[in-house]
């Protein structure tokens, strides 16, 4: 059962809030369900102390090993596998963190340098508790710093050669290959209440749902592409690619105008009834884009414009098996040859598409999600040098302390994202590292994929000009 004390007047969002958490349907076996307590917030203005720091419940074994992308989870922490990470180096990494996480026997403390753009720190932080919530008294005592900024800082050149100085260990969303940032799930995964994405759970329900209005074939064979173009000069080139009256290059490319979105309540922008075109394009704003995940999801093969960055989870995916590599300069003609490629080969292009659906419903399933982190913060703890100590000037963090103050939206998806019970599996077994010979060989079929693909668009291309000569 869960208990929501309102503060003061409730509004009606919060009166709402209330009456869905009643609705939800009990579970047949008896699940321990940890109570979210306002009521002891209120009175004592700490975080409660019943907080169940263990896991009591007789657990399942689980047998299960997690997908191969968390393999990269040892490549992350590569830098630090000989030294280990000191005290020191964690301060140093303070120069550009929004705050400081610590853990210290199953509970969370902050402590805050700035506050981060929208609501990126306060759903990074809730996603930390919830990973709490469902794996009580397992996630190590740490400390680390976090910075919700887009770009990824920690070049790996400052870091190179005999005297360098260890990096010093940095979370964020994403990185690039000259980067050394340590990536973790970005905060959709909870919910960003200030364009109305839902959480991941209740979203890829969605999705799943979306899917199936509209059957591969019948969809419309055009390559998709909705968002902000502001961000991003390879996204003003994009736009050169828009059908007009003069050409197709099989591209239908929108501006995504938000204000005015935020208007209609964003109806137009809800994701589940974009999965209506063959093809959706994938390109990067300014960093990665937390829209890759609703791309992929859709059964709509994936055209992916060269990214730089990485997720945590996109290095699990494979060219030509999940997605469709299209290039970053001269991206036109390299839709087009794509969007005919597919229409011309339906029963591949559909297998692509289906392969990275599939990808994102089972291997990104919000489980993995927390499995994920629960393995790149153990895997961390690991490698600390020091007694982790909770500062003077940290606040403590609980559910109640963030939720029972929230309203709107954040508080919306705050409950739809509540772990309501400890888990009652474990997380699945992590995959060893990569073996240096085969991860090379995976890098390089990837490699090849993309320049196989650029040799057949080429040729395509050079007999369109024969094709034109004679003609
Ligand atoms: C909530 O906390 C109050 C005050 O500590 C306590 O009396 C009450 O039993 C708690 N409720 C639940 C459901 O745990
Ligand atoms: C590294 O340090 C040693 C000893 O201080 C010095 O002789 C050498 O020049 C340094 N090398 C580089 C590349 O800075
Ligand atoms: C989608 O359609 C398939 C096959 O018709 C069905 O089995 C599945 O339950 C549907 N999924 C959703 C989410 O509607
Ligand atoms: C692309 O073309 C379509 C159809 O003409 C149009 O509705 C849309 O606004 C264009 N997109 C942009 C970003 O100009
Ligand atoms: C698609 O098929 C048409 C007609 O057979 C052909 O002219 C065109 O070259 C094909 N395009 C690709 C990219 O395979």
């Amino acid at each position: 059962m869960l208990t929501i004390a309102l503060f003061g007047v409730p509004n009606k969002t919060q009166l709402l809030t209330a009456t869905a958490i009643d609705k939800i349907p009990k579970k047949p076996q008896k699940k321990i369900e940890i109570p979210l307590n306002c009521t002891a917030l209120r009175l004592t203005k700490t975080c409660p102390t019943s907080y169940p720091t263990t896991q009591e419940r007789l657990e399942l074994p689980s047998p299960e090993i997690c997908p191969e992308y968390f393999r990269w989870i040892h490549e992350d922490l590569r830098p630090w596998a000989y030294t280990g990470i000191t005290r020191d180096m964690v301060d140093r990494a303070q120069k550009t963190a929004n705050f400081k996480l610590i853990i210290v026997n199953g509970r969370a403390y902050m402590e805050r340098y700035h506050r981060a753009f929208q609501t990126r720190d306060v759903f990074t932080l809730w996603g930390i508790l919830q990973l709490l919530r469902k794996y009580p008294g397992k996630v190590p005592d740490l400390e680390l710093m976090f910075d919700c900024v887009d770009w990824p800082v920690i070049k790996s050149s400052d870091y190179a050669g005999p005297n360098a100085s260890a990096p010093p260990p940095l979370f964020r969303y994403c990185a690039d290959d000259e980067t050394m940032d340590i990536v973790f799930p970005d905060w959709s995964f909870w919910g960003w209440p200030e364009i109305n994405i839902k959480p991941w759970e209740s979203l890829l329900n969605d999705l799943a749902e979306g899917n199936n209005r509209t059957a591969w074939m019948e969809r419309e064979p055009y390559a998709y592409w909705k968002g902000n173009t502001a961000v991003a000069k390879t996204r003003q080139d994009l736009v050169r690619c828009n059908v007009s009256d003069k050409q197709d290059w099989g591209a239908r490319v929108y501006a995504q105008d938000w204000i005015r979105e935020s208007k209609k309540g964003y109806k137009q922008s809800d994701l589940a009834s974009q999965c209506t075109h063959r093809f959706k394009i994938y390109i990067e704003g300014s960093a990665w884009s937390v829209s890759e995940k609703y791309i992929l999801a859709c059964d709509s093969v994936t055209l992916l414009v060269k990214p730089r960055y990485y997720d945590f989870f996109t290095r699990g995916l494979m060219p030509v098996h999940h997605y469709w590599p299209v290039k970053d300069v001269d991206k036109c003609k390299s839709i087009k040859y794509a969007v005919d490629w597919g229409n011309n080969n339906t029963q591949k292009a559909h297998a692509i598409g289906k392969a990275a659906s599939e990808f994102i419903h089972r291997e990104l399933k919000m489980d993995y999600v927390y499995d994920y982190m629960f393995h790149l913060l153990n895997e961390y703890a690991k490698l600390l040098r020091f007694k982790p100590e909770v500062p003077k000037n940290a606040i403590e963090l609980c559910s109640e302390s963030m939720t029972c103050p929230a309203k709107g939206l954040e508080k919306k998806f705050m409950m739809e994202s509540l772990v309501k019970s400890p888990s009652d599996t474990s997380p699945c077994r992590i995959p060893p590292p990569h073996d240096p010979a085969s991860l090379h060989t995976m890098l390089k079929t990837k490699e090849d994929s993309v320049k196989q693909v650029d040799a057949w668009e080429k040729n395509f291309w050079e007999n369109q000009r024969e094709e034109n000569k004679q003609g």
